[in-house]
C-alpha cells in the first residue's frame, strides 16, 4: 500500500502514539482488502456507543486514545446511547448512567459531535459522489444507494481510526468497479407500506450475500421507504449497496442471475418477524431508523385529539437535531400520551429492564433484532396499524 511521506511519519510515531495507532489499523485493514492508497473523507461515523452494546472492554482503549491526543481530522458523528437525557435516563440505575457518560466523555474530548444518531445524514446530507468511513449499516447502504456518497461498511473501530487520520483505505466500495449490481430483482408490485420494504430487506439480505442487487419494479420507493428497506436489507446480511433499475430501460447488467419477490414471499417473511402470539404490546415503537421530520410530522397529525391507551408505552425515536426541528408537533405527540426519546432505541437500550416483553413496530430491523437483543416478542406492522393499536377509540 502506498502512503505518503506525511502518513509514513504519522506510521513510525512522529504524531503520537493515538494517530500511530490509528494509522496502523487503516494500513492493516487496507492491506487486508487490496487498497493500493489511503483516500480522504468527508465524514466518519462510529457505532458502538451505547455501553449496552459496547460493554466495559473497549472503555480503557478509549480512554487511552483519547488521553494520547486522538483528535477527529474531519467531521466525526456518533450512533445513538443507551437513554435520551429525559424519559428513559431516570428510570435506569445510576451505575448504567455513568459508564454511559463515560463513554460519551471519551468521544467528546476527541471532538466528536454529539450527534448520538443513526440517521447522520439528516444532520448535513453528503454530498453525492463523496467518500465517507461510516460505520452503521442502515446508514451505510442508504447513502451508498440513495444519496450516492461512497462508504465501506466500517467496524466502529475502523471508523473511529478513520475519523483520526481523516483518510480511509480505498478498497471494497469506493472502486467504481466494485459498485456494479451482480443480481436482478424482480419485486412483483407487492408493496404496499414502508414496512413491506423492510421486509423486502430481510428477504434479500437472506438470499444475496454480499452482491448486489439492481431492484426493479418497486413502487412508492420514497426516502422513508428506501430508508426501512436499507435498514433492513444491512441487519440480515453484507449488502452494502443496492440499486433502483428502471423497468422501461434495459439494465446495464452483465449478469444472467435473477430473484423474483413476489407477494407471498413478503407475506411469509413478514409472518416469520412477527413471533408474539397474542397481539398485546407493552410497548409500540416507531424509529428504527431514526424518524425523519416528515415521519414525526406523519405521526403528529395521525394522533391529532387522540390519547395513548393507558398501560401502554409509545415511543418516536429521533435526533436532538430532528426532535428540535420538529418542536410542535413533538408537542402534539407528547399531548397525546407518547414519547419522543432523542438520540435513544429500543435496541441500544434495556426494554427489559423496563418490563417490556412484546413490542410492536413498523421497523422490520428492530423486529428481526428485538428477540435476542431485547429479549421481546414481536408485532411487525405498519406505522399507520402501530397507532392504531396504540390510541384510544
Ligand atoms: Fe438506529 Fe437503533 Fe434501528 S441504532 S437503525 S434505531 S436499531
Amino acid at each position: 500500500m502506498y502512503l505518503t511521506r506525511e502518513e509514513e511519519r504519522i506510521y513510525d510515531g512522529e504524531y503520537g502514539w493515538a494517530n500511530q495507532k490509528c494509522m496502523r489499523i487503516l494500513v492493516r485493514l487496507g492491506e487486508l482488502f487490496d487498497a493500493t492508497k489511503l483516500i480522504p473523507i468527508s465524514s466518519a461515523h462510529v457505532s458502538g456507543i451505547s455501553y449496552k452494546t459496547l460493554g466495559d472492554a473497549p472503555i480503557e482503549y478509549l480512554e487511552t486514545l483519547a488521553n494520547a491526543g486522538g483528535k477527529v481530522k474531519t467531521k466525526g458523528t456518533l450512533n445513538p446511547q443507551s437513554f435520551d437525557p429525559e424519559y428513559l435516563k431516570n428510570k435506569l440505575s445510576a451505575d448504567l448512567q455513568k459508564k454511559q457518560s463515560g463513554i460519551l466523555k471519551q468521544f467528546e474530548k476527541m471532538g466528536f459531535t454529539h450527534s448520538l444518531t443513526c440517521t447522520p445524514y439528516y444532520l448535513e446530507e453528503p454530498k453525492s459522489g463523496s467518500h465517507l468511513a461510516w460505520a452503521e449499516s442502515s446508514a451505510v447502504v442508504y447513502t451508498n444507494s440513495v444519496l450516492g456518497a461512497w462508504t465501506n461498511r466500517e467496524g466502529g473501530p475502523s471508523a473511529l481510526a478513520a475519523a483520526i487520520i481523516g483518510k480511509t483505505p480505498n478498497s471494497g466500495i469506493h472502486k467504481a468497479e466494485n459498485r456494479q449490481a451482480g443480481v436482478l430483482v424482480e419485486v412483483d408490485k407487492c408493496m404496499k407500506n414502508e414496512t413491506d420494504f423492510g421486509v423486502l430487506g430481510i428477504l434479500l439480505g437472506k438470499i444475496l450475500g454480499d452482491k448486489i442487487p439492481a431492484i426493479q419494479g418497486l413502487q412508492g420507493t420514497s426516502k422513508d421507504n428506501l430508508k426501512q428497506l436499507s435498514a433492513a436489507l444491512a441487519s440480515m446480511g453484507m449488502v452494502n449497496m443496492f440499486r433502483c433499475a428502471d423497468k422501461r430501460r434495459p439494465t446495464e447488467m452483465e449478469t444472467e442471475d435473477k430473484v423474483v419477490v413476489k407477494a407471498e414471499d413478503i407475506k411469509e417473511t413478514a409472518e416469520e418477524l412477527s413471533t408474539a402470539s397474542e397481539k398485546k404490546p407493552d410497548l409500540i415503537f416507531i424509529g428504527c431508523p431514526h424518524c425523519s421530520l416528515s415521519e414525526i410530522r406523519r405521526i403528529a397529525d395521525l394522533m391529532e385529539n387522540k390519547k395513548v391507551k393507558a398501560g401502554t408505552e409509545f415511543w418516536v425515536c429521533t435526533s436532538h437535531c430532528v426532535k428540535q426541528k420538529a418542536k410542535d408537533c413533538v408537542k402534539r405527540i407528547e399531548r397525546s400520551g407518547g414519547h419522543v426519546l432523542e438520540g435513544v432505541c429500543t435496541v441500544v437500550s434495556w426494554t427489559e429492564k423496563l418490563g417490556i416483553e412484546t413490542i410492536m413496530t413498523n421497523s422490520a430491523k428492530t423486529a428481526h433484532y428485538a428477540p435476542t437483543l431485547s429479549k421481546a416478542e414481536t408485532i411487525l406492522a405498519s406505522q399507520e396499524e402501530c397507532l392504531k393499536t396504540a390510541l384510544r377509540r
